[in-house]
């Protein structure tokens, strides 16, 4: 006969027990909290008035942490293949789908967000400083082409965001609804 489930009781206790490796679970964290604060950041800039000091800070601010999470992520897609990921525990097909769909394009968000603001950057006379360090320019002074390319930055934000409630939303299925133990494997 099996054992009466208390509400205490995981659903699926045992099945998503498998941890993500240590250096994976610091750089998913740090990553979260920098691109978070960065697309705060991003919009506070743009509501501020143009030509003043603060602003220009703020926004050599932005583009220095943004070229620092770009690194990070390159740093964290080597640990991923690394040390590999532990399997998805048994689940729906639609819901295994919606996890690796969110997740892959939560990647596409984090490389194309830094490259879309350092592409832009790039046709603008002012460039990107790496934390006062300058660095190559690729284009002119352009408004046109800039403005392509803040587009692109503008949308993919928003996707960001998007895909950050989605991803949100889901492990916290996971925690309160299946009570499968999924956000353990990404708990420092
Ligand atoms: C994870 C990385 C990044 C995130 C999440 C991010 C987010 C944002 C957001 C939300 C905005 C406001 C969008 C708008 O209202 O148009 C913005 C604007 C901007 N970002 Fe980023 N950004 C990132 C990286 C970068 C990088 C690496 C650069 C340059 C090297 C950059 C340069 C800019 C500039 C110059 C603007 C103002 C654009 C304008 O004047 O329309 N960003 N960013
Ligand atoms: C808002 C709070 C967040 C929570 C509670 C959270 C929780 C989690 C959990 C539990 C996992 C592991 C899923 C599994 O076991 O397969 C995970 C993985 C992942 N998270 Fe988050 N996360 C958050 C924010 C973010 C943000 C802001 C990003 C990126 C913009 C992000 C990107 C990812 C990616 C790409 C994975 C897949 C693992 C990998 O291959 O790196 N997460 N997250």
């Amino acid at each position: 006969m099996s054992a009466a489930r208390t509400p205490t009781t995981p659903r699926n206790a045992g099945l998503a027990n498998e941890s993500f490796a240590r250096p994976m679970i610091a750089l998913h964290w740090l990553i979260a909290i920098a691109i978070i604060a960065m697309l705060c950041i991003g919009f506070y800039m743009g509501s501020l008035p143009r030509g003043l000091p603060f602003k220009s800070t703020l926004t050599n601010f932005h583009k220095s942490l943004g070229i620092t999470i770009f690194l990070l992520v390159l740093l964290r897609i080597w640990a991923r293949s690394a040390y590999g990921r532990p399997p998805l525990p048994p689940m729906q097909t639609w819901q295994r789908a919606a996890a690796s769909i969110t997740q892959a394009l939560l990647y596409v968000g984090m490389i194309g967000m830094p490259l879309s603001g350092y592409l832009g950057s790039s046709f603008n006379k002012f460039g990107t400083k790496f934390w006062g360090l300058p660095l190559p320019q690729w284009g002119w002074d352009d408004k046109a082409i800039r403005h392509i390319f803040f587009s692109i930055h503008e949308y993919l934000a928003w996707m960001l965001i998007a895909l950050i409630a989605l991803h949100f939303l889901g492990a916290m299925k996971h925690q309160f609804i299946d009570r499968d133990g999924l956000l353990r494997r990404m708990w420092p």
